[in-house]
């Protein structure tokens, strides 16, 4: 929960309470949920009356303390650096814990120049930081959760876009930030790839929404590329599908599942009727 205020609408369960361990993640900022001033989570005198709260409600119980500073951090330090306050607290807070969850995050490479998060390195060190700490304070080890995401899902899932029109640099396609909002909020990148092989240009390819921003890559593509082009853009299976919109009336594209070469739709593709259904005037 975020805040103490929450502790109200739940009865008989099993609670964490999330706190802000005051990082300044290795993030763009609006990912960067775990600093202080953050809307998420609680400071160290709100987690106090959080307690003071679950003292006098026996329907509650306190199964322990979780932080989740961010998405798409690069760094294995800055969950060292996270593990170390969230122990420090416990120290202070004077009462074992007996989970302790330092959420999710871990960085996803979108095009060939990112480097991948070291999971492995993640867990080894993180494991080393946080008994280290609990040696140092005297407090009991507890036992780590984590919470990822998108280093899960990330790349499963591809976009498929048509090409609808072409005008060097600018290559357009039948979707855009309805489906995939990431590069109009964070200006993230994509390495997308035209599904045949030819000479290649410079591109810039656009989604087909009224907005400038609506830029999905800059990237070479073969320079025929023409309307009626596929145009797939990897690592689209993480806050894509869920996250899409009806940015400009637009209908959101369907969900379909790949296994062992055959296909089934998950989620059908929205239709005007769909969009107009809400339409009462
Ligand atoms: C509380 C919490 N835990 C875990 C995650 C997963 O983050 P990611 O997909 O970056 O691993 C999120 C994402 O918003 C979150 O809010």
């Amino acid at each position: 929960m975020d805040s103490v205020d929450e502790l109200d609408r739940i009865t008989d369960a099993k609670v964490l309470l999330r706190v802000l361990p005051g990082i300044a993640a290795d993030t763009h900022p609006a990912l960067a949920t775990g600093d202080t001033g953050q809307k998420f989570g609680l400071g160290e005198g709100e987690l106090r009356r959080a307690l003071d709260v679950l003292g006098g409600r026996p329907d509650l119980e306190l199964v322990g303390l979780h932080c989740h500073i961010g998405s798409q951090i690069r760094h294995v330090a800055t969950y060292e650096q996270a593990a170390r306050r969230m122990v420090g607290l416990i120290a202070r807070l004077g009462r074992p814990v007996r989970e302790l969850d330092l959420g999710g995050g871990f960085g996803v490479a979108y095009t060939s120049a990112e480097a991948e998060f070291d999971l492995v390195g993640y867990a080894e060190r993180v494991k080393r930081a946080v008994r280290y700490e609990c040696g140092v304070h005297r407090v009991p080890e507890p036992q780590l959760v984590v919470e990822p995401g998108r280093a899960i899902v990330a790349k499963a899932g591809v976009t498929l876009y048509r090409v609808t029109s072409v005008k060097h640099p600018f290559v357009a396609v039948d979707g855009g930030m309805s489906d995939n909002a990431r590069p109009a909020l964070y200006g993230a990148r994509y390495q997308p790839r035209l599904l045949r092989t030819g000479p290649t240009a410079r591109m810039v390819l656009v989604g087909r929404h009224c907005e400038a921003g609506d830029v999905i890559a800059e990237v070479d593509l073969p320079r025929d590329v023409h309307p009626g082009d596929v145009v797939a853009v990897p690592v689209t299976g993480a806050y894509h599908h869920s996250r899409a919109s009806n940015y400009n009336q637009v209908c959101r594209p369907a969900l379909v599942g790949v296994r062992d070469g055959t296909t089934r739709v998950l989620v059908r593709a929205e239709t005007e009727e769909d969009l107009l259904r809400r339409d009462v005037g």
